[in-house]
């Protein structure tokens, strides 16, 4: 029996010029190229130059995802953008891209899932292709962290980067088993008794500020090793895959301690996994977009490959997707 799926066609990422390091990193706060490399995996992160918003760099990564897919910009008819750090407490950034690109129909609008909005998002899109009858969606993740980062704290300060990445998806029919092209399973949790663990201590209601990033570093490293294998479990035994099948292991890029520790429980070999984190630290919702552009454009991910998204973030959020590229 034939099924609607939501094919991925293209993607495109956009990072910032301005490359900070860790030992630029090391003259302004108490660390050590050393110890953020030991502990985190990484080596560098982008940030994104004053004048450039969000918005901007989602554009980019938009347009880039466009050109790869080969579609028209007029083409698109739903554009969903995770992200945590909008232009403005609203209207959405998706608006913003949407007018950007010319698009004056179709619907656009931010998701907020912080690590997991990229997870997050492509599963939105994907029910809003298969069930509500939308037929091309821009599904991106976007953001500006260096801006809600508290610079003097060396706990968070080192861990993120800025950048987008943008994926293209299609609604297009398929015969219906394992070997279909596009999303073939996804699951999203989130529980909320742990919002006090990753959080921004700021916002529009609660302080009429923007705020900066709080985390106790150990409890998130605890619940993502925990939360990110029963994601990973769940949407492998839903959709009937063994971890072996899998091609591409594209994970949030958190923590490289975090993604080896997974992909060891899984007897996922680490040639199979796609590692940014040491270039681009955790870029939130746009680490795994950013992942994948990188592992498309190289060769690595080619049509056909099974591929298994990722990610846990505030909230906490966690989830996972399988796709068949
Ligand atoms: N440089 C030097 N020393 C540091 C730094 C730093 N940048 N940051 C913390 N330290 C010190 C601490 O002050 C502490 O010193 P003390 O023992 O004298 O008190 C010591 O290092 C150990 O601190 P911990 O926080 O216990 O260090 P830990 O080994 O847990 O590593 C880290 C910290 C890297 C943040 C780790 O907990 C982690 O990766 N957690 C996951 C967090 C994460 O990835 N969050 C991203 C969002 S959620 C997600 O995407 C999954």
């Amino acid at each position: 029996m034939s099924v609607v799926r939501s094919v991925i066609l293209g993607c495109g990422s956009y990072l910032p010029e301005n490359v900070l390091t860790n030992e630029e990193l090391a003259r302004r706060v108490e660390t050590s190229d050393e110890w953020i490399r030991t502990r985190t995996g990484i080596h560098q992160r982008h940030i994104a130059a004053d004048d450039e918003n969000t918005s901007d760099l989602a554009l980019a990564a938009a347009r880039a995802a466009l050109d790869d897919a080969g579609v028209d910009a007029r083409d698109i008819d739903l554009i969903v953008l995770a992200t945590s750090t909008p232009d403005y407490t609203f209207p959405a950034s998706a608006v913003s891209v949407q007018a950007a690109l010319g698009i004056t129909h179709g619907a656009a609008f931010d998701l907020q899932a912080v690590c997991s909005g990229f997870v997050f998002a492509l599963a939105t899109a994907d029910n809003f292709l298969r069930c509500a009858g939308f037929k091309r969606a821009l599904v991106i993740g976007a953001e500006t962290f260096s801006r809600i980062l508290d610079w003097k704290d060396r706990a968070t300060c080192v861990l993120f980067g800025d950048g987008a990445g943008a994926v293209v998806v299609e609604a297009q029919r398929q015969g219906g088993g394992i070997s279909d092209r596009g999303v073939l399973q996804t699951l999203l949790r989130s529980d909320g008794r742990y919002q006090d663990k990753l959080y921004v201590d700021g916002g529009p209601s609660a302080t009429r500020t923007t705020g900066v990033l709080r985390m106790e570093g150990r409890e998130v490293f605890r619940h993502a090793v925990v939360n990110i294998a029963d994601a990973m479990d769940q949407v492998l035994a839903q959709a009937g895959v063994k971890a072996e099948q899998v091609d591409w292991f594209v994970p949030h890029q958190a923590n490289r301690r975090i993604l080896d520790g997974t992909a060891r429980k899984f007897g996922i070999s680490s040639d199979k996994v796609v590692i940014t984190v040491d270039r681009h630290a955790n870029t939130s919702a746009a680490s795994i977009p950013l992942a994948l552009c990188e592992a498309k454009s190289d060769g690595r991910i080619k049509q056909g490959d099974l591929v298994l998204l990722e990610a846990m973030g505030g909230g906490f959020t966690w989830g996972a997707a399988l796709v068949r590229w």
